[in-house]
């Protein structure tokens, strides 16, 4: 995929700590390092509860949630069905609000504000991929790219051409114009993709985003994902397939609605599968990762075994 002039503005986010202080043995270096330097907290949620009532039943999906991540972190949030993830995801997403606890989005606090507010600064700092894709089937892919920029008022043509540049990043430069129908799932995926990297988001927050996808296609979408990440993108992937999580550098478990310590091997350090190959330690930028992690709340502690 080649990177033409403008998309490295169109993805890299420009407050991003990407340059370590000290250089770190050039035996020791890992592609990752820079970006272990992670910057200040996208997300801050903490004792998060989410009540459904339906009728005279009420039901707690969120069970006092704490949860932080960083600027440039690409967070895997994982659990069975049932367990939440959707809630936390809409909550994340501000397309819900918290029945308690508190949410800060960006350094906005987002429990007090109204639809409009919520609308404004979901478009402003969130890239949505969902499982289905939600694409509209009647326009071209370079018209479904551009919607987040019309909500955004940006002018025409300043539209078309932010569409196409993050439609050549996701490797669909030649497919522009064609509809959603006339792609494959694991295109229409990455248009989607392009739709949520077009308005320069803070996070990109994709819920099941391999769900409906073939091997080869998940492969792509999260080889995509993991360019992302390494050009500082902040990426929150939520999934109930180990071997999707295990593609972002933290997994976040939810059980019963409550964030839940690592499952038998997959303790912090522990690698993922046996034949994970040992992770470069003791740089700079990897100690300075943890600590950054030490004042977390307990819920957001790293995984280190998620290591692709
Ligand atoms: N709108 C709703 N009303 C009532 N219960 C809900 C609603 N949405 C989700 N739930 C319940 O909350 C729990 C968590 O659901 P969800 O967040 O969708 O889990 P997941 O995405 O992990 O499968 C489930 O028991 C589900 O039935
Ligand atoms: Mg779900």
């Amino acid at each position: 995929m080649v990177d033409t002039q403008g998309t490295a503005g169109l993805l890299a986010q420009s407050n991003q700590p990407n340059q370590p202080d000290q250089p770190s043995q050039p035996s020791q270096r890992n592609p990752h390092d820079t970006l272990e330097r992670y910057g200040e907290p996208v997300i801050e949620l903490t004792a998060a509860r989410k009540v459904y009532s339906t009728g005279s039943i009420e039901f707690e999906a969120l069970r006092g949630v704490d949860l932080e991540i960083r600027q440039g972190e690409y967070v895997a949030i994982m659990g069975p069905s049932g367990s939440g993830k959707s809630t936390l995801m809409n909550i994340l997403g501000c397309l819900d609000v918290l029945t308690s606890g508190h949410y800060r989005l960006a350094g906005h606090d987002v429990d007090d504000l109204d639809e409009a507010e919520l609308a404004e600064i979901r478009n402003k700092e969130i890239g949505f991929v969902f499982q289905q894709f939600n694409l509209l089937p009647s326009l071209e892919a370079w018209r479904n790219v551009e919607l987040p920029l019309m909500y955004a008022r940006v002018p025409g043509h300043e539209r078309r051409e932010r569409a196409e540049r993050a439609l050549e990043r996701v490797g669909l430069g030649s497919r522009l114009g064609n509809k959603p129908g006339e792609l494959s799932g694991g295109q229409q995926q990455r248009v989607a993709v392009a739709r949520a990297l077009v308005g320069e988001p803070t996070m990109i927050l994709a819920d099941e985003p391999t769900g409906n996808l073939d091997s080869v296609s998940t492969g792509d979408v999260l080889a995509l994902f993991d360019e992302l990440h390494e050009l500082g993108r902040t990426i929150v992937l939520i999934t109930h397939e180990l071997e999707v999580a295990r593609r972002a550098r933290r997994i976040v478990f939810v059980r019963d609605g409550e964030i839940q310590d690592a499952p038998p091997g997959h303790e912090e350090g522990a690698p993922l599968r046996e034949a994970d190959p040992p992770r470069p330690q003791a740089d700079a930028s990897e100690a300075d990762a943890s600590e950054a992690e030490a004042d977390a709340p307990a819920a957001g502690r790293r995984q280190n075994g998620a290591v692709a």
